[in-house]
C-alpha cells in the first residue's frame, strides 16, 4: 500500500503490491507502484483539507468534523467527500505505509473500498483523537485512531489500537 492504509489489514498489501507489479521483459521499464496504483485510483482526489486556525475549532467542531468524516468514510464510502478532512500533511503510521499523505492513502483505497463490506460498531471523539470500530468482511475488525488539528486530520494509527473506555 503506497502510504495509507487507512484500516487496511496487513494482508492487503501484498496483495496489492503483486497485483501492481509489473512485468520485466527485454527492456521495458519498471513504472513506480505509485503510477501504476494511481491509474486504478478512480476516486476524485479533493483539495486537501484547510486548517481553521483563527479561531481554531473547539473540541465540540472538531467532534462534528470527526463526525462528518467518520460517516462518509465508513457509511457512504464516498472517499472524496472523506478525503475533504484529510490534511495535505497527514502522516500514516500503518506498517506498511511507504508514503505520507493524502495521494497515497489514496491509491491504495481507491481501487478496493467500494467492495469492502463495512459494519460500523462504534465512533468516538475526545480532546484532539477521534477513534472509529467497525467490523469488515476483508480485514475483520478494525480500531483506528486519528489525530485532529485545527479541524484536518493530520494523523492515523491502526496497529493494535485500543477503543478508549470512557
Ligand atoms: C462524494 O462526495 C463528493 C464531495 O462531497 C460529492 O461531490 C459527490 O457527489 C459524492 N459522491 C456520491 C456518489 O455521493
Amino acid at each position: 500500500m503506497r502510504g495509507l492504509c487507512f484500516f487496511l489489514a496487513a494482508g492487503v498489501a501484498p496483495i496489492i503490491v503483486v497485483l501492481a507489479a509489473p512485468t520485466v521483459t527485454g527492456t521495458s521499464h519498471v513504472l513506480p507502484p505509485s503510477r501504476i496504483l494511481a491509474r486504478s485510483r478512480a476516486v476524485v482526489t479533493p483539495a486537501p483539507c484547510q486548517p481553521i486556525s483563527s479561531p481554531p475549532p473547539t473540541e465540540q467542531e472538531s467532534a462534528a468534523r470527526f463526525e462528518k468524516f467518520a460517516h462518509a468514510f465508513i457509511e457512504a464510502k464516498n472517499l472524496t467527500e472523506a478525503f475533504t478532512y484529510i490534511s495535505s500533511v497527514y502522516k500514516n503510521h500503518n506498517p506498511f505505509a511507504i508514503e505520507d499523505g493524502p495521494d497515497a492513502a489514496l491509491d491504495v483505497l481507491g481501487p478496493l473500498w467500494d467492495t469492502v463490506e463495512i459494519t460500523p460498531i462504534r465512533r468516538t471523539f475526545k480532546g484532539e483523537f477521534g477513534w472509529l470500530n467497525y467490523q469488515t468482511d476483508l480485514f475483520g475488525e478494525i480500531v483506528d485512531k486519528y489525530k485532529m488539528e485545527d479541524g484536518c486530520i493530520v494523523e492515523h494509527w491502526d496497529q493494535g489500537e485500543v477503543y478508549p473506555s470512557t
